[in-house]
């Protein structure tokens, strides 16, 4: 498994204001620079509005900035929509794509996903792609399949052209959409399988599969995660509602097996 550094990433999705978003991501950062080594990356997502005041509050430490969603283009007439550079600019280094909360509450088609992965992955950010079944899906048995498509159809072509290996700044977040601030997790043996078959997957579309990182997402907390994060193939955690409190953040951090 070798050079996957564990990411715990914090999507604080449609929540927050300038002074808690600030407050948070100041206690993060100091914790962080506090402990010194630590086996894992850490990044939080925070709303558009917050990206700014949150970059300042991080500024030159530990604590990666990533944004929530990108549009395909990088610049235009797309009003409410956020251009991959602007995040850049602002200095986000990544940037989630196709979360199911896009995927499903914006109608956004895998080949949207893929454009917004390839521009995201054009400006020099790492782009978080997420993937994940329905429990319709899952009760009918096509878990596996409809994630194996979704990763195929998600796949920016730019990631496997020559002169680079962009692949290295693509994350791939399995969450299962029944599993999202609901409670509820996948069992530590479904999560094992899936991720297991990602990464089958992942080795037909680059040879670099094994350096992906693939993160875990749907109600992560401190109680679940040392378990998840423990498996094989899990490399690390996309969280949202506990990435809203430093603390609970924090302490699944800390789950990162050492
Ligand atoms: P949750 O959200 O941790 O609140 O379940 C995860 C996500 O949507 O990324």
């Amino acid at each position: 498994m070798a050079s996957r550094r564990t990411l715990i990433a914090g999507n604080w999705k449609m929540n927050g204001h300038r002074a808690d978003g600030v407050a948070r991501a100041a206690a993060l950062k100091e914790r962080l620079a506090a402990a010194g080594a630590v086996p894992f990356d850490m990044a939080v997502c925070p709303p558009a509005t917050l990206i700014w005041p949150v970059a300042a509050a991080l500024a030159s430490g530990p604590v990666l900035l990533g944004g929530q969603d990108c549009h395909p283009a990088a610049s235009g007439a797309f009003t409410g929509d956020i251009a991959a550079p602007m995040l850049a600019d602002a200095g986000c280094r990544f940037v989630i794509v196709g979360h199911s909360e896009r995927r499903h509450g914006h109608g956004e088609t895998d080949a949207v996903v893929k454009a917004k992965a390839a521009a995201a992955l054009a400006v020099g950010l790492t782009a978080i792609v997420c993937v994940g079944e329905t429990e319709a899906e899952r009760d009918h048995g096509a878990a596996e399949a409809v994630v194996a498509a979704q990763l195929t159809g998600s796949w920016p072509e730019s990631a496997g052209a020559a002169g680079g290996h962009a692949e290295d700044r693509l994350v791939i977040a399995y969450e299962p959409v029944w599993a999202i601030g609901t409670g509820r997790t996948a069992t530590p043996a479904d999560v094992a399988a899936m991720h297991r078959m990602i990464r089958t997957t992942l080795g037909s579309l680059t040879d670099r599969a094994d350096q992906i990182r693939l993160l875990y997402g749907g109600s992560v907390k401190a109680a679940n995660a040392a378990e998840l994060l423990a498996l094989e193939d899990v490399d690390g955690a996309l969280v949202g509602g506990a990435s809203l409190d430093a603390d609970a953040f924090w302490a699944i951090a800390e789950a990162t097996p050492r």
